[in-house]
């Protein structure tokens, strides 16, 4: 058996659907979507003011990464390796949310990192699929506290035969 070393990426899946978080956490109080932050906060940024229909930048980016970790599902089920992961997702760090962030969600993407980087080193295909799962699980753990909506979709992504051996 051979191990396939590639970059992953380039092989987006185009027609994927999302499922946004609002579908079951709507813990913003206010209903009105665009809260006008009048006099109250001084206006730091004037995208605060968020369009329902525009989504943030990270939630665009994780809608990138949703899709390609479903590609990348396949590949470590079929003992390909991946040499490297697309280098915006460390904007998740940075990238602007609908949501209100902080240390718990840093320390989170930190471990979301550093268990992607953790795929990379993987020499086998079960380590790869051990690395794969734990991966998901970060994503699975920062979405128990934030942006609930896509849990279910998330969870099942882990590549099932191997969940017993974490
Ligand atoms: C460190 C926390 C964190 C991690 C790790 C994380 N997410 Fe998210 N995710 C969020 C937050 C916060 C949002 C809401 C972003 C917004 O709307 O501004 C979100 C939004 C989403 C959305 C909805 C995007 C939309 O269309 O509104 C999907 C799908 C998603 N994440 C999938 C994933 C997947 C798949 C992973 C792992 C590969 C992952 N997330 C890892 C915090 C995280």
């Amino acid at each position: 058996m051979t191990f396939k070393k590639f970059i992953i990426g380039g092989c987006l899946i185009g027609a994927s659907f999302f499922v946004a978080c609002q579908e079951q956490a709507k813990d913003n109080t206010n209903e009105t979507a665009a809260v006008k932050q009048e006099a109250t906060e001084p206006s730091e940024s004037e995208e605060k003011v968020l369009d329902v229909n525009e989504p943030s930048e990270l939630a665009l980016l994780m809608r990138s990464m949703y899709d390609k970790n479903l590609a990348l599902k396949e590949q470590i089920k079929n003992g390909e390796i991946p040499e490297s992961f697309p280098e915006d997702w460390l904007s998740i760090h940075s990238a602007e949310s609908a949501e209100q962030l902080n240390e718990t969600f840093d320390g989170l993407a930190k471990e979301y990192i550093k268990n992607m980087e953790a795929i990379t080193k993987a020499s086998t295909k079960e380590e790869g699929i051990q690395a794969y799962n734990n991966m998901i699980s970060t994503c699975a753990s920062c979405h128990t506290i934030y942006c609930q909506g896509p849990l279910a979709k998330i969870k099942k992504m882990k590549i099932k035969d191997f969940e017993s051996k974490s």
